[in-house]
C-alpha cells in the first residue's frame, strides 16, 4: 500500500431526464460505522464479527491499516467480515507508509489510537486527502503526549510518534467534529484516568455507541452553559462483539432525492440508519414538503433503522439552520439539488465546514449548480438557491475534484434537468457507494457511463 498510485484515466458518465424511478433497494453499509467496526475490532480482544460492512474504498483502507498495525481484518466467503483484534496498547508499528486514500475519517481517527501507541507511523493519502486540515486533530492528540512532523498547514503526509506517557485531557472541540471527538475518545483508550471531550453541538455518536457496545465505560453529562461532555476510562478491555451495519443514511440519500425530483417515482430504500444525529436531511425534506416515510423502525447493535419510502412531489424551498449542519453535514450537496427543483429560496446556513471536505464543496455546490442554469450564491458561509419552481436547465458537465459526494449529487441532477449532465469522472464514488450507477439504473434511471 505504500506506492503511489499510478495515473489512471478519468471515467465519464452522463445523467439524463428518463421516466419515474421505482423499486425497493439496499444501499451499502454505513461509512461511520464500518471505519469504527474495524477499528474497535482490532482493539478488541477475540474476533469481531461484522455484516453490511461498506467495502468502499475508504473502509478497504481503513481495513487495510489495521492489518498493517497487527490485526487481522478479512472478508470471509459470505461477504462478511471478521476482525481478529489485538488489544488496546497491542498495535505494532507499521513497517510501511499508511496510505489512507480519499478517507478523512481513516487519517483522523486512525491517528488518535496510534497517539498513545508507543509506536511511530507515517501517513499519506491521495490528493484530496493532502489537502485537508490534520491540525485539528493533531492540536489534542500533541496535548495527549503525541508527537508529529506534518506538512506546512498540518497537512498529510505526516510522521506521528505516539507517546508511552499518556496524559488524560478535557478537550474542547473548537469545531462540530465527530472525527476530532472520536480521535480524541480512542487516544483516551490507551491512556490512564479519563479522558474528556466536550463538544458545543452534537455530532454523530457512532464512537460511543460501539465503544459501549464493546463493554468500555463511556459516560455523557450536559456541559455546564450548553454543550456534552464525553468521557471515556482509559485501559477498558474491549470484548468482540458482533456489529450489524445499516445501509449509509447519507448514501440512501442520493436515490431518494432522486425519487423526489423525478416525476411518478416511488423509491424505498430498505434497512438505513436513522441516528438522531444523521437525520438532518430528512427535517429538511420535510419543512420542504416532501413525501418521505420511514417505515419498520427497529434497533440493531445500539444504532437505530428503518425502511426510507421517497415519492415525487413538489418542494418548496426552507431556511436551514446552521445548529442542524453537523446532523447532516455530507447531505448538503444533495440538499442543494433537491433545492434547485424547488419552488422559492432555500437558505442553507453556517456551512464554512463544507470547505474542509473532500473538496471545497460549498464552491463545488455553487459552480455547479450555476452551470445547470441555477440561481445560486455564497453569501459568508451561507449557501443560497433560488429554486424557480421549474427544471432546472442541466446540460453541463461537472468537474468531481475527487469528491464522491459531488459526482452522485450532479449525476442525480441529470436525472430530472431539461439537459444531460455530465461528471468528469466516476471513480470517487467507489470510495463510499460502490454499485451507485448500477443501482441507480436498476430503478430506471438513465446513467451512461462513457467509454
Ligand atoms: C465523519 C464525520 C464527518 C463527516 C465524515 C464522516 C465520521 O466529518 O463529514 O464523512 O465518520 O466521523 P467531520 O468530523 O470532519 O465533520
Amino acid at each position: 500500500m505504500a506506492h503511489p498510485a499510478p495515473p489512471r484515466k478519468p471515467s465519464p458518465a452522463a445523467a439524463r431526464r428518463g421516466g419515474p424511478l421505482s423499486g425497493r433497494i439496499r444501499v451499502p453499509g454505513d461509512k461511520s460505522i464500518s471505519h469504527r467496526a474495524l477499528m474497535l475490532g482490532a482493539l478488541a480482544i477475540g474476533r469481531t464479527e461484522i455484516s453490511g460492512l461498506l467495502e468502499g474504498e475508504d473502509v478497504l483502507a481503513t481495513a487495510a491499516a489495521m492489518n498493517a498495525l497487527g490485526a487481522n481484518a478479512a472478508r470471509r466467503g459470505d461477504g462478511g467480515w471478521t476482525v481478529d483484534g489485538i488489544g488496546v496498547g497491542a498495535l505494532a508499528e507499521p513497517e510501511n507508509l499508511l496510505d489512507l486514500g480519499n478517507s478523512g475519517t481513516s487519517a483522523r481517527l486512525l491517528l488518535g489510537m496510534l497517539a498513545t501507541h508507543p509506536i511511530t507511523a507515517f501517513l499519506t493519502g491521495d490528493a484530496s486527502l493532502r489537502r485537508r486540515p490534520m491540525g485539528r486533530v493533531v492540536e489534542p492528540l500533541s496535548r495527549i503526549g503525541a508527537r508529529f512532523v506534518t506538512r506546512e498547514g498540518g497537512r498529510l503526509p505526516l510522521a506521528v510518534k505516539g507517546t508511552v506517557d499518556p496524559v488524560p485531557i478535557v478537550y474542547r472541540l473548537p469545531v462540530p467534529s465527530a472525527q476530532v471527538k472520536s480521535s480524541v475518545l480512542l487516544a483516551g483508550l490507551n491512556t490512564p484516568g479519563e479522558t474528556t471531550v466536550i463538544e458545543p453541538q452534537p455530532t454523530r455518536d457512532h464512537t460511543e455507541r460501539m465503544l459501549r457496545h464493546f463493554g468500555a465505560a463511556v459516560s455523557t453529562a450536559p456541559e455546564e452553559g450548553s454543550g456534552l461532555r464525553i468521557t471515556v476510562e482509559g485501559f477498558p478491555e474491549l470484548a468482540a462483539a458482533p456489529i450489524v451495519v445499516p445501509g449509509d443514511p447519507s448514501s440512501a440519500a442520493f436515490p431518494l432525492v432522486a425519487a423526489l425530483i423525478v416525476p411518478g417515482s416511488d423509491v424505498t430504500v430498505a434497512g438505513v440508519g436513522i441516528n438522531p444525529l444523521r437525520t438532518g436531511l430528512l427535517e429538511c425534506l420535510e419543512e420542504m414538503g416532501a413525501d418521505v416515510t420511514l417505515l419498520n423502525r427497529r434497533e440493531k447493535g445500539g444504532e437505530p433503522m428503518a425502511d426510507i419510502r421517497a415519492r415525487s412531489g413538489l418542494l418548496n424551498g426552507a431556511d436551514i439552520p446552521a445548529e442542524r449542519a453537523p446532523r447532516m453535514i455530507d447531505e448538503y450537496p444533495i440538499l442543494a439539488v433537491a433545492a434547485a427543483f424547488a419552488r422559492g429560496r432555500t437558505v442553507m446556513r453556517g456551512l464554512a465546514e463544507l470547505r474542509v471536505k473532500e473538496s471545497d464543496r460549498l464552491a463545488a455546490i455553487a459552480a455547479g449548480l450555476a452551470r445547470c442554469g441555477v440561481r445560486v450564491a455564497v453569501e459568508g458561509d451561507d449557501l443560497i438557491v433560488e429554486g424557480a419552481g421549474k427544471l432546472p436547465a442541466g446540460g453541463a458537465s461537472i468537474e468531481t475534484q475527487l469528491d464522491h459526494r459531488i459526482a452522485m449529487a450532479f449525476l442525480v441532477l441529470g436525472l430530472a434537468a431539461h439537459e444531460p449532465v455530465g461528471i468528469d469522472d466516476t471513480a470517487p464514488i467507489a470510495t463510499s457507494f460502490p454499485g451507485f450507477i448500477g443501482l441507480m439504473n436498476g430503478l430506471g434511471a438513465a446513467i451512461a457511463e462513457e467509454e
